[in-house]
């Protein structure tokens, strides 16, 4: 009995590791799990046990551990069966360029320097592998510290297991300053390339290294560079190897077709605000039709965002959402974020929050069904949390609508 259910283990895809008497069980399973598989493993025991032995030391009987990405199996002899579970992130969309993007990454927009390498430790060993960064989040360097001790062969993630994205700022559209601006997010992260480099928006501010020019009454100070242009020379990046796909954020249909009309690489991301209460199904339609992909950014509608409305509705606390989170036993966040990444859209909700950056990975084991997502498609309101607004006498006032390339004039 105890063949067939090996053999049987083993077709199924089990890992067997044999016990060492002279390590405890964390060291013998970590150190045969890194050596068998290449993982260094954090290990989360569950379960109450009665102390049954496996050889000298106690182990609980029916086990229920779970590291990173084996579960498991049963227990032969001096032996464990382990055996390989589908990982919450790989469930990815596959963009144009072939690349697998995880339908879920951390967002670290608002996340001050100080605490972001925990928000990405935190991230990392729970199992993220896509990280959503940008130069005009200012918190780049302190990533990179992060990525520097978490990523690489024997550490937290192998850097070809993570996606990680970062954008061009409104500042450095100019043909001459886009290769310099990418180097620097590169050197900040501390990476050799970049899985995604996005064009943050489409209208440029003026040229220079104050991410914010303005003029003496507070308005900023604009460019009038064609995006057409800024795209040539993310081209260029991708045939030199320092970015692997290039793509778009913030930019509107009539924006995106004028890229792709020019472009002799094609984006494969658009990265929008996205939630249910700006479904964007035109627009995701749009992007679908022309082989991009689309990230929905401020999944969960931005609450900490330092302009925020005291009038606004707040997403989070949105009545049919929160019925349905009773009904499934989630909460509110992750039925937004199984909404999102169950129509193919990825979704980078940012924290800095241990547990919620937990909650917010952990929607690939439920499902809504069809009359949910629905109900979730029918709370839209075409309403924009992220319509960038400055202060001008104490007052926050929109920002940009007068550029002839903002992109949210056209209705989609
Ligand atoms: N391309 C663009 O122009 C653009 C624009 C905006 C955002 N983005 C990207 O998208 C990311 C996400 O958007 P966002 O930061 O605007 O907002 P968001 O992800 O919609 O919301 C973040 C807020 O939600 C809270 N939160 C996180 N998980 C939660 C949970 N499970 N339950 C309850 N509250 C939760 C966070 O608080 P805690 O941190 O305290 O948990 C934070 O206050 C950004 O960080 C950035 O990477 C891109």
């Amino acid at each position: 009995m105890w063949t067939s259910l090996i053999l049987c283990a083993m077709s199924l895809g089990m890992v067997k590791v044999e016990e060492d008497p002279n390590k405890s069980v964390g060291q013998w399973l970590r150190s045969c799990l890194k050596e068998q598989v290449g993982l260094k493993v954090t290990l989360i025991l569950v379960g109450r046990g009665n102390n049954t032995s496996l050889v000298n030391r106690p182990l609980p009987p029916w086990i229920c551990f779970e590291i990173l990405n084996m579960r498991y199996f049963a227990k032969i002899g001096n032996a464990l069966y382990l055996q390989m579970v589908k990982m919450a992130t790989s469930d990815y969309v596959v963009l144009n360029t072939g690349q697998k993007m995880p339908l879920i990454g951390l967002g670290t927009w608002k996340n001050p320097p100080d605490e972001v390498k925990d928000a990405i430790y935190n991230a990392l060993k729970i199992g993220y592998h896509h990280i959503d960064c940008a130069a005009v989040y200012n918190n780049e360097a302190s990533i990179g510290e992060a990525f520097k001790q978490y990523v690489g062969a024997d550490k937290l993630v192998r850097r070809e297991d993570l996606f990680v994205t970062s954008k061009l700022w409104n500042t450095k559209h100019h043909p001459e300053d886009v290769e310099a601006a990418c180097c620097k997010s590169l050197e900040d992260l501390q990476l050799t390339y970049l899985d995604l480099y996005l064009i943050h928006w489409p209208h440029a501010f003026e040229r220079g290294d104050n991410p914010f020019p303005k003029n003496p009454d507070e308005t900023v100070r604009y460019g009038s560079i064609d995006y057409k242009e800024t795209w040539k020379v993310m081209e260029e990046l991708v045939r030199k190897g320092l970015v692997k796909a290039i793509g778009l954020s913030n930019f509107n249909s009539r924006q995106i077709d004028d890229v792709i009309s020019a472009a002799a690489i094609k984006p494969a991301v658009l990265q929008v605000e996205c939630h249910p209460y700006l479904v964007q199904n035109e627009l995701i339609a749009h992007c679908r039709k022309h082989g991009l992909a689309v990230t929905a950014y401020s999944p969960l509608g931005s609450p900490d965002r330092f302009w925020k409305d005291p009038d606004e509705p707040l997403l989070l606390q949105d009545a049919n959402i929160k019925t349905l989170a009773d009904k499934h036993g989630k909460s509110p966040a992750q039925i937004m974020l199984r909404w999102q990444v169950q129509r193919g859209v990825v979704a980078i909700p940012k924290s800095v929050n241990a547990g919620r950056i937990a909650q917010n990975l952990q929607v690939f084991d439920f499902t809504l069904t069809e009359d949910e997502m629905k109900i979730i498609g029918t709370l839209n309101r075409n309403w924009r949390y992220l319509v960038p607004k400055i202060k001008i006498g104490g007052k926050f006032v929109p920002r940009d609508a007068e550029h002839p390339d903002y992109p949210f004039n056209d209705p989609y």
